[in-house]
């Protein structure tokens, strides 16, 4: 049994029959199981990418483009990436997650700062009801400045996760020179916004939940980079916004759902808008999901792409850069934001 002072969600919360107080949401905040729509024709698209650089780009991109107005979301098959790669990380997360306290306690740190840390719920420094999760979270590129920091239990942990970033990267660049060309930009117009780029990961870990209906893995959120590349296993709890109701997106194995983040609305002038999800939890199985946010580097100055800019469609944003909007991000706790983080960078 872990000490009741434990710091981690999966340490605490072990055979546990009820939730704890302090993972509880008012009434007025809970998931309404009920009310989700679990139905497959409202879910997200699936995109085949098959030839993207070859005979059907055009197509793919006039989908690309269809989701991203409409859902914000989608998910993709036949992304180029081996299965393998796909199945040796997500084997390894669970192994991480499965290790002793003591051993994964020697990363945890509540500073969002941190270029690597294990830490539980979003940021428990301001938030006032915690989420049922742990999460491990890595920054990721340039890998040579970052893997050293790595966890080195598992034995293979660097290797795996290594494999799987350069990998990821490169589906995300591909995917964002498509959602440029969508845009009537430029192919690399969004990668050359985002400066030296910048690549996070985390591993997300959602034990079982004896009473999933009072409370999240995560709220209803949006996520603050330019796009996101989630990777999950077959247990199922992300859901989506789509016409003001709540929509279950059921796992396919080895495909990977993309999201647009805030900075992709901020690049489109509001063409492409980031959209707001969710994790609930079941109280069944743990879960692991593996966002990759793909981000600017810090110094990137961000705004409208002026070529989206005109009488017609005046800037919404000003220009700022990434490391502005991060630090603002992370001061505020996820409950706190109505939506996403960009209030503060609109022209009116
Ligand atoms: C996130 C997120 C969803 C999930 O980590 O930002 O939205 O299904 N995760 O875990
Ligand atoms: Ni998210």
């Amino acid at each position: 049994m872990a000490p009741p002072n434990s710091a981690l969600i999966s340490d605490l919360v072990s055979g546990a029959t009820h939730v704890p107080s302090q993972f509880v949401r008012p009434e007025h905040d809970r998931p309404n199981l009920d009310q989700v729509i679990q139905s497959s024709d409202m879910s997200i698209p699936l995109i085949d990418l098959q030839d993207f650089d070859g005979s059907r780009r055009s197509e793919i991109i006039k989908q690309i483009g269809l989701a991203c107005q409409d859902y914000g979301f989608f998910q993709v098959k036949n992304h180029g990436i081996n299965e393998a790669v796909i199945d040796n990380l997500l084997a390894v997360a669970k192994e991480f997650f499965h290790l002793p306290e003591s051993e994964r306690m020697k990363v945890y740190s509540e500073d969002p700062y941190k270029t690597i840390r294990l830490s539980t719920s979003f940021n428990v420094r301001v938030e006032e009801v915690s989420c049922w999760r742990d999460y491990l979270r890595l920054h990721c590129h340039p890998l040579e400045d970052y893997i050293h920091e790595w966890p080195a239990n598992p034995p293979s942990f660097r290797e795996d996760v290594a494999e799987y970033c350069k990998k990821v990267r490169g589906l995300a660049v591909r995917l964002l020179q498509g959602i440029s060309e969508s845009l009537g930009l430029e192919r690399d117009y969004i990668n050359k916004a985002l400066a030296k780029h910048g690549q996070h990961m985390a591993i997300n870990y959602y034990p079982p939940c004896p009473q999933p209906e009072l409370t999240y893995g995560l709220p209803g959120h949006a996520d603050p980079n330019v796009v996101t590349l989630l990777l999950q296993d077959d247990v199922g709890g992300l859901q989506v916004l789509k016409g003001g109701k709540w929509v279950a997106v059921k796992p396919i194995t080895h495909t990977f759902i993309v999201n647009l983040g805030d900075q992709m609305q901020v690049l489109s002038n509001d063409r492409y808008k980031s959209i707001l999800h969710r994790a609930v939890v079941n109280s069944d199985k743990e879960r692991i999901s593996i966002p990759t946010f793909y981000c600017p580097s810090y110094d990137a100055v961000i705004k409208p792409a002026p070529k989206l800019v005109d009488d017609d469609h005046p800037a919404l944003y000003r220009s700022f850069t990434y490391g502005e909007f991060y630090g603002n991000f992370w001061d505020k706790g996820i409950d706190k934001k109505s939506g996403t983080s960009l209030g503060m960078f609109k022209t009116n």
